[in-house]
């Protein structure tokens, strides 16, 4: 064995079991996203429409976030330069936390460099703030979340995703003076279902179980200040942590939590993924708090994309194809077919300029294959109807299955 056969051998593992990623080169232009450029292998560009971004209200492109981002950088220059602890503890990160603190209605908020590090770090380090913890995760928690209750050392328990009877079983075997806590998301990207939030919170009150709560797809999106949709619910004071990013909705970069002052010193003092790594430059911090503070009153916006997203749904369900609907903001088309969902994708990028990624194994179980669309509020009727048309051609085309799944 060579070190180069090793790698040849781990990648046609890959290709063999058609989970090879191959990434689409496109290029946003400023002021008009959702269009973007692709260039392809041979070299020659493409006009395409991106269909599956999360930059869900198209913050990434919004004045008041470029503004900042551009005032920082002239104030201040380019990175951090340094851990928070050493020199990288800037007013504009202080400016952030602050933010989304009130946000969230919490004492304090922690930022990290993406939610996945914040879900990462805190997950992995909260055992050694309570010993013995033992933490029961929803069996579709985002990757992020698996990899820090994988690694922290700690128990944990796996319950069925949304399933309130397996989630109290689990909780029952596990003795009254072990401390415990329940982490799941308050919508899960792939189907865009919600959890039921405020039954797990009960049952957390039942079983004195600490809270945590993924909100990475709902926030800016949904409550009333875009605090999530614990916020929607009137349920965010009864959450212990909660986790956003800076990436999606507020168009930026970075990731949080927010919670009690006490919690947050404990995880900023022992949690190495944020203790031993650069802060986030002060121009990416400066922007995001714009797109937080924008989004605390922007509720036109927030209703926009759920109205763009209703009326996509409700134009593909027209046409009899296989939706997935929770309510949500996300449009995810079942294909079934890990072949057909790559090719319908291609046909979509190369024939109509529609970019659409195909989610396949393992991001979704095997059969369960799909187009996940995310209508944003700056898609235009004629994107709108470009697409629709795309897929209705191509449904037929194909002889792909037009029943409707159960929502
Ligand atoms: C549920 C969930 N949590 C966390 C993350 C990580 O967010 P970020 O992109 O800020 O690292 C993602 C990213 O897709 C996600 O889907």
């Amino acid at each position: 064995m060579t070190y180069d056969s090793a790698l040849d051998a781990a990648l046609q593992r890959l290709h063999d079991e058609g989970r090879y990623r191959t990434f689409i080169d496109v290029e946003r232009e400023r002021g008009n996203f959702p269009h973007a450029v692709r260039t392809k292998p041979d070299g020659s560009t493409q006009d395409v429409t991106i269909w599956c971004g999360n930059d869900y209200l198209g913050m990434g492109q919004h004045p008041a976030v470029l503004d900042a981002m551009h005032e920082a950088i002239d104030a201040t220059g380019a990175g951090s330069g340094g851990t928070r602890n050493i020199s990288g503890t800037t007013v504009y990160h202080k400016r952030l936390e602050a933010e989304l603190a009130d946000l969230h209605r919490k004492d304090a908020a922690l930022l990290f460099t993406s939610a996945y590090i914040a879900n990462d770090a805190t997950l992995s380090t909260l055992p050694k703030l309570f010993p013995g913890l033992v933490i029961l995760s929803d069996s579709l928690n985002h990757a992020s979340m698996i990899e820090g209750i994988r690694r922290n050392g700690g128990d944990k328990r796996i319950f069925r995703h949304n399933d309130l009877d397996d989630l109290r079983a689990q909780l029952k075997a596990v003795p009254a003076n072990v401390p415990k806590l329940i982490a799941f998301e308050s919508i899960y990207s792939m189907d865009g279902d919600f959890a039921p939030i405020e039954a797990i919170l009960d049952i957390a009150d039942e079983y004195n179980a600490l809270t945590y709560i993924d909100e990475v797809h709902a926030v800016g999106m949904y409550g009333p200040r875009g605090a999530g949709v614990a916020e929607r619910d009137g349920l965010m004071g009864r959450i212990d942590i909660i986790n956003g990013t800076l990436a999606k909705a507020y168009g930026v970069m970075g990731g949080y939590i927010a919670a009690s002052a006490k919690m947050c010193d404990a995880i900023r003092s022992y949690a190495p993924g944020f203790i031993f790594t650069t802060s986030l430059p002060p121009a990416v911090a400066a922007g995001a708090a714009a797109s937080v503070a924008h989004l605390k009153t922007d509720t036109e916006l927030r209703k926009r994309h759920q109205d763009g997203a209703a009326a996509l749904k409700l134009r593909l369900k027209g046409l009899g194809l296989p939706l997935i609907d929770h309510g949500s903001h996300i449009v995810p088309v079942h294909v079934g077919d890990p072949v057909k969902c790559k090719m319908l994708s291609d046909r979509l990028l190369d024939d109509h300029g529609i970019y659409v990624q195909p989610i396949n194994f393992p991001t979704v179980p095997r059969g369960t294959e799909r187009l996940r669309f995310t209508p944003s509020p700056v898609h235009g009727p004629d994107q709108v109807d470009a697409l629709v048309n795309a897929l209705d051609g191509l449904w037929s085309h194909c002889a792909l299955n037009r029943a409707e799944l159960a929502g």
